[in-house]
């Protein structure tokens, strides 16, 4: 692809009445490594989101949270924000569907719809809340399947049988709302003739921008003949009004995905520091290649009412639309009765956000298959990959050069043929970057993970570094892993772009790209090393498979569903919660591993601090400043068995950093450094 095209890419817009879940992060997290890989390849490339903010759940949600819409919105566009921050989901905007930019935009597509006569009008009867005095949704009508009969089923579709209807088949049908049972009424509505866009739609689907699944669908819609898509509500609504009546609103699905130009709008104006007209706006629209990402639910929307919208206005046709599949989590589709129903900030109340943006990518492809998170395979991959594989590629290296070199890198590398091999596999995997197939680029990154440690294994570097005159040929083999290393995080960078910040301040030098790494990295002094990556244990994803009995904070209201119930006070609180107590599971999150003092030394300039090198077993050294000085000799200390607590949070210190803690007793009066019985080994896990 050449440089002078210009990308813009969505993911599509969350509701503004939930939390962010896991099944939402598939699609962001896959969106961010496509973004992020473009930008890396040097391209123009911008990522614009927004809440989507209009419609009748957000308004009984807000007024069921007791504040005006525009409250809520706000609250949650807070909360939404934070949660793709913390995920590294690196917008260029995150808007709202909720503003004058969409207004006007909505209005604009709403007349060109009109004026070109593609717009209908007809009186239609619906089901009425004659006691909330609205007009009631699918969802938000309950009663018995009138195929299987069981009770308490939605308007549109029965959970039990799976069988489709419409609200009025219901028997004995209720609203969800008030109880009450829903009158017929009849009210004027405003209909987008989309058969006029048949042939349009034809084309779209040789356009090349959807997947062979999604083009069949089409072509089944098509075939099957397109109704007309009735784009108003009635008042009461929360949304736009429509231009020229009264109490007609758009749908909420009529100004969503002008969202993604209304976004694209404030995007410009920011960064031209200038506000664009209407028309500019949508003269750069149709200059940029688009890439939408989506859920397999929402094709219909986007496959077919959104670019006969655009056709209609006369802007460009998205480039491409991708779908992707849903999230089950251990083989079941998460929900709130079952308790798996995970958020993403109970996910990182618990674990880091970089964990499972690999995990996803290492099962992620171009497809529309489901993805499930099985939390056992989870664990048992980021420790295999992440930490066995490709951390342990520095940590064994640049640790032998700290200590014998001086963590100088050589002035050459002694096996070019073998870095020539990893550059040539870049080309390999950005093609898989590029076509979305991320599970390939993992599987290929980590075929180098195995190739790089393998080539350390078998130049045992350890056996050099028992002998003086071997210096020299330990520096240039720890150079060739940490230069292997590299490559590979900056093929990951897209992935794990966290780790490859730290990796860039660990070996200094240029930003990591496809490009920099070319050039190895040599002749200079490294940082010593700090820990990059700590395992899973099974203590920390034991909170994200909670009881199904006990609600935890891995719950949250579910957006999709209906109208939210105020929680029982046995749900806020449970037993033990404001004594001070700690659970099982709270006790469960420290880590606390046997380590032997490998050394231990004075620090000039410290009074209390010794330095420590703790082994932790697996190969796993970590230096801790403990403050032991007054109780123990450094010399007392080598050799013996201590308890370390090693997932701390590593902390800067005046002597460098700090990885860990050891446990001792004080009561001002001594200090007692925590013993082990014999026999136990470093790395054994203290339960
Ligand atoms: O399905 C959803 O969650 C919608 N809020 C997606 C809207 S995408 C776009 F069209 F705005
Ligand atoms: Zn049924």
């Amino acid at each position: 692809m050449s440089n002078d095209r210009k990308m813009l890419v969505t993911s599509a817009l969350p509701y503004a009445n939930g939390a962010i879940h896991l099944g939402h992060l598939v699609e962001y997290i896959q969106t961010d490594i496509f973004v992020r890989y473009q930008r890396l390849r040097g391209r123009v490339c911008y990522y614009v989101c927004a809440d989507d903010t209009h419609g009748t759940p957000i308004m009984l949600k807000a007024e069921a949270d007791g504040v005006s819409p525009e409250e809520l919105i706000a609250k949650v566009a807070a909360e939404h924000i934070r949660d793709f921050s913390d995920f590294g989901i690196r917008f260029d905007r995150f808007g709202s569907t909720h503003s004058d930019e969409n207004r006007q935009l909505a209005e604009d597509f709403y007349h060109k719809l009109r004026d070109a006569g593609h717009i209908a009008v007809r009186t239609i009867e619906q089901a009425f809340d004659p006691v909330k005095q609205l007009f009631l949704p699918d969802r938000f009508i309950k009663g018995e399947c009138p195929r299987c009969h069981a009770a308490d089923q939605y308007g549109d579709s029965c959970e039990a049988c799976g069988a489709t209807y419409a609200p009025h088949d219901l028997i004995n049908p209720v609203s969800a709302l008030s109880g009450a049972t829903p009158i017929t009424k009849s009210s004027e509505h405003y209909f987008f003739k989309l058969n006029d866009f048949a042939a349009d739609l034809k084309a779209f689907t040789r356009e090349g921008a959807l997947q062979p699944e999604a083009c069949h669908k089409l072509d089944e819609w098509l075939t099957a003949g397109l109704t007309d898509w009735d784009i108003s509500r009635d008042a009461p609504y929360f949304g736009f009004r429509i231009p020229g009546t009264e109490d007609k609103y758009f749908y909420v699905w009529l100004d969503a995905p002008v969202g993604y130009i209304a976004t694209f709008w404030q995007l410009r104006n920011e960064l031209e520091g200038r506000r664009l007209s209407l028309s500019d706006i949508c003269d750069q629209w149709s200059q940029y290649e688009v890439y939408h990402f989506i859920g397999k639910d929402i094709l219909y929307f986007h496959a077919l009412f959104w670019p006969a919208m655009l056709q209609a206005a006369r802007l460009a046709r998205p480039k491409s639309i991708n779908a992707h599949g849903f999230l089950t989590v251990n083989g079941k589709k998460m929900s709130k009765s079952r308790g798996t129903f995970i958020t993403a900030r109970a996910y990182l109340d618990c674990l880091p956000p970089e964990y499972l943006r690999y995990y996803f990518a290492a099962k992620l492809n171009a497809g529309i298959e489901d993805l499930d998170l099985n939390l056992d395979d989870f664990r048992a991959r980021i420790n295999s990959d992440l930490v066995g594989k490709l951390v342990n590629i520095a940590s064994r290296t640049s640790q032998l050069l700290a200590k014998y070199l001086d963590n100088a890198l050589s002035d050459t590398l002694p096996d070019t043929t073998l870095y020539q091999e990893f550059l040539l596999a870049g080309q390999t995997i950005a093609g898989h970057y590029e076509t979305r197939e991320y599970s390939r680029a993992i599987k290929a990154i980590m075929d180098l993970a195995d190739r790089a440690n393998r080539y350390v294994d078998e130049t045992r570097p350890w056996e050099m570094a028992r002998a003086v005159q071997r210096r020299a040929e330990l520096q240039q083999v720890c150079t060739q892993a940490l230069n292997l290393f590299r490559v590979l995080v900056a093929y990951l960078k897209p992935v794990l772009p966290q780790t490859a910040t730290s990796v860039e301040t660990l070996l200094g030098g240029p930003e990591l790209t496809f490009e920099s790494v070319k050039t190895p990295w040599l002749g200079h002094t490294i940082q010593p090393y700090t820990h990059l990556m700590r395992r899973i244990e099974a203590s920390d994803i034991r909170p994200l498979m909670p009881d199904p009995e006990t609600p935890t904070k891995a719950e949250s209201a579910d957006p999709k569903a209906g109208p939210a119930k105020a929680p029982t006070a046995s749900q806020t609180q449970t037993p033990g919660e404001d004594l001070g107590l700690i659970t099982a599971e709270d006790f469960g999150r420290v880590d606390l591993r046997v380590a032997r003092v490998v050394n231990a030394e004075y620090l000039e300039g410290a009074d209390k601090l010794l330095k420590l090198s703790l082994d932790l077993g697996e190969g796993r050294i970590r230096t801790v400043f403990a403050g032991i000085r007054h109780a123990y000799p450094p010399e007392s200390l080598v050799g013996r068995l201590v308890v370390c607590v090693a997932n701390l949070k590593p902390r800067k210190m005046r002597f460098g950093v700090s990885e860990g803690m050891v446990l001792a007793a004080s009561d001002g009066t001594g200090l007692f450094l925590v013993n082990m019985d014999a026999g136990a080994q470093p790395g054994m896990k203290i339960r």
